[in-house]
């Protein structure tokens, strides 16, 4: 019966996928329902390490089905090379275990050629998007004109329809951003070719969700980005084109409130951003290099999607409740506190001064925090390494008291504390 979610509680690559995966152990369906290939998400299973931008992080799991939902925007290029890619590494990739909603938009090369395009021309003032095509996807769907997936079950009208969405976007790359066009026809082939691949795998994800739930299975819904990169209640207009949030899962998947169980919202133990934006906590010396590391691990603060190196702060519970109060989470999980290991005095942004007047709670959404100075509470960390530790109580006092801050500063139990990137590295509470 039940339906949980995993979010994001920050800016995006918070561990989603890493968390999505250790409880996909025992979820018959996972089920992504915002974005593209965007996101980025990273499990690490002994030796390997599996990257997936658009594919459920629970696919490793040979039982569990695992559903691109309505709500996503999909480059169909990529989606096969990652399908093949996971073929490779001996996971099940039938379409009896992978389903794309027929609703979920069709994301072309003229949507990525339109993000670049639009990005270089905002210079200075540039959003630091991805490049992956998102926001021109979502802007063709909600201008009514995208192309969805269910198109793809008749090639030849499939391939018709690409054709003149190049056409057309030629338009606008030529006449407004100044850029060649691309070649309709030869995209419309390709498009023809993806389509006969990806037919099979075309479904109502809405009522497989439903009906799993009626009888009583577990569905996992893995949140891509997250909130403060929400359309709506993120830093706007520093954030993505879709809604990462508690709400945008059940427009994404189709289905009702009815089942909802737990709503966990993942956060690091430390704040990190990817692209420009307003970030109150953001170290720029030692600690902030520290906290990213220098990308000799996997798990350093570089893009999972576009190596860029990620902004690094201290963790800010200002936004957290913030988080917490958008998605209704009812936990949280707190991934890479391993990272804070020798770092000493710890800070953590409990609330924001502004004209001398100090709150804990924030005033609006995140658009305009750079106007706001974090007021900090200092602790005083622990020396040791923690990544082998299985057990709450096994964690240095300092640890401990971390995690409990927390606690009390949102009002939420901490259920998990991932202490490593691999599945065993987690300490349950
Ligand atoms: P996502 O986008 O939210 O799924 O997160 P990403 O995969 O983009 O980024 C999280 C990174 O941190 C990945 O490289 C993970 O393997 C790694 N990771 C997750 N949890 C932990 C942890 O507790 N400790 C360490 N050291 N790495 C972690
Ligand atoms: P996961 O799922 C971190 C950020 C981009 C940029 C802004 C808009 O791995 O957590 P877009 O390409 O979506 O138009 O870019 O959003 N962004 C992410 N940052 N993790 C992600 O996904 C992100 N997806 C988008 O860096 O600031
Ligand atoms: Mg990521």
């Amino acid at each position: 019966m039940p339906l949980d979610m995993i979010l994001g509680a920050q800016w995006g690559d918070e561990g989603k996928g890493r968390i999505t995966d250790l409880l996909a152990i025992e979820a018959d369906i996972t089920a992504r329902f915002s974005g593209g290939d965007n996101a980025g998400h990273t499990i690490t299973v002994g030796s390997q390490i599996y990257k997936l931008h658009l594919i459920p992080s629970g696919v490793i799991h040979p039982h569990t089905i695992c559903i691109l939902g309505n709500g996503m925007v999909i480059n169909p290029e990529r989606l096969i090379v990652e399908l093949e890619d996971l073929e490779k590494l001996g996971v099940d990739i039938s379409p009896e275990r992978i389903k794309i909603s027929r609703a979920a938009h069709i994301l072309t090369p003229a949507h990525i050629a339109l993000d670049v395009a639009q990005e270089t021309r905002r210079g200075g003032e540039k959003i630091g998007t991805t490049k992956r095509g998102i926001g021109p996807a979502y802007m063709d769907k909600t201008a009514r004109r995208g192309i969805r997936a269910g198109a793809m079950e008749n090639p030849e009208s499939f391939a018709d329809l690409i054709k003149q969405h190049i056409t057309d976007t030629n338009h606008f790359l030529e006449q407004i951003y100044d850029q060649p066009p691309l070649d309709a026809e030869e995209i419309g082939s390709l498009f023809y070719e993806i389509a006969v691949r990806l037919k099979p795998y075309l479904a109502d994800t809405g009522s497989m969700i439903a009906n799993a739930l009626s009888e009583g299975k577990n569905v996992l819904a893995e949140g891509a980005q997250g909130t403060l990169l929400d359309i709506d209640h993120g830093s706007y207009p520093y954030v993505t084109s879709s809604s990462p949030t508690a709400p945008g899962a059940l427009l994404g998947l189709g289905i009702g409130p009815t089942h909802l169980r737990r709503i966990i919202g993942v956060t690091k133990a430390f704040q990190t951003r990817v692209g420009e934006g307003p970030f109150p906590t953001e170290l720029s010396g030692l600690v902030g290099d520290q906290l990213r590391g220098t990308g000799e691990n996997p798990w350093d603060e570089f893009g999972t999607t576009t190596g860029r190196p990620r902004r690094c702060g201290w963790l800010d519970l200002v936004l957290l409740r913030y988080a917490a109060r958008v998605n209704g989470f009812t936990e949280l999980v707190i991934t890479k506190l391993d990272i804070l290991s020798g770092i000493s005095p710890l800070r953590i942004c409990t609330a924001y001064s502004s004209s001398g007047i100090s709150s804990s709670i924030l005033a609006d959404t995140p658009d305009a925090v750079e106007d706001y100075t974090p007021e900090y509470t200092g602790l005083p960390g622990w020396e040791q390494d923690i990544t082998s530790v299985r057990e709450a109580d096994l964690l240095p006092a300092g640890a401990q008291d971390y995690i409990k801050l927390i606690e009390t500063e949102t009002n939420l139990p901490v259920r998990m504390v991932s202490v490593g990137p691999e599945r065993d590295a987690l300490v349950h509470r």
